[in-house]
């Protein structure tokens, strides 16, 4: 059988049930299968969590993440903390997320947000399963949460974006980083220095799909299948062969997911 240390790359974040694939989503999905690429395929409120896992449940390289994402945070409810816990049951669900804070869109009240995020690392810890971590302009708050619940935590901070030092604190609590598309955008020069510093084996790959599309296609809708071209950039930024991050952050998936 064909097992998930067989593949080149794993894109750790993806959002593949977005209506922006219902036109050719088995066309996508085929791109990056093709291209020896897995997905984590990752709910924002618990109607997508559920299309994550039933995509995860017909698919041998896609996993799911369940959560509720801070945008949607006024969604959460007692019912929601069940209904999210009745999927973990199902064997393709590797992690809670997507959860966290953001504070530049505000979409949910902040207060209901820090609820929903506080109940679902509680409830990742519960079901003894990794946490997928949203956080934008958030970061005093979320440092706050997590520091207030107990460390060393299991899981990824997604699309991190700040600089060494944020990274550091991040490593420092347990995390792992996700890097997606905009470490290829020219402007993102601190971000670079920060991937330099962080280990390899620390470090996931990401597309964030459909958004975050990395250069040369971004302004267009993003696939998994480009993950590649956050790993090439970060062979670049560490000058390593893109095989030894491919081979490495695979690795990383697999071992933090239980993939
Ligand atoms: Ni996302």
């Amino acid at each position: 059988m064909l097992m998930a240390e067989s593949l080149t790359l794993i894109d750790t974040h993806a959002h593949l049930d977005s209506s922006d694939y219902n036109a050719d989503r088995a066309a996508v999905i085929a791109r990056a299968f093709t291209a020896s690429i897995g997905v984590i395929t990752v709910g924002v409120d618990l109607p997508s969590s559920e299309a994550a896992v039933t995509l995860a449940k017909r698919h041998r390289f896609i996993w799911a993440g369940v959560g509720v994402h801070p945008h949607e945070a006024k969604t959460f409810d007692g019912k929601g903390r069940k209904g999210l816990e009745e999927l973990t049951k199902n064997e393709k669900v590797v992690a809670i997320g997507e959860i966290g804070l953001d504070y530049y869109r505000d979409l949910s009240p902040r207060k209901a947000q820090r609820h929903a995020f506080r109940e679902q690392l509680t409830l990742a810890r519960r079901v003894k399963l990794p946490v997928i971590i949203h956080n934008r302009e958030s970061t005093n708050d979320l440092l706050g949460i997590l520091n207030d619940l107990s460390s060393p935590y299991r899981g990824v901070i997604h699309s991190f974006l700040g600089d060494a030092s944020l990274a550091k604190e991040f490593l420092a609590l347990g995390f792992h980083l996700g890097i997606g598309g905009p470490v290829t955008f020219k402007q993102n020069e601190t971000l670079r220095e920060a991937v330099n510093e962080i280990p390899l084996e620390r470090i996931l790959v990401e597309t964030d799909s459909p958004y975050l599309t990395p250069l040369p296609h971004r302004g267009k809708r993003n696939e998994p299948a480009y993950v590649r071209y956050v790993a090439e950039t970060v062979a670049r930024i560490k000058e390593i062969p893109v095989g030894e991050v491919e081979k490495q952050t695979t690795k990383n998936a697999i071992d933090l997911f239980s993939l």
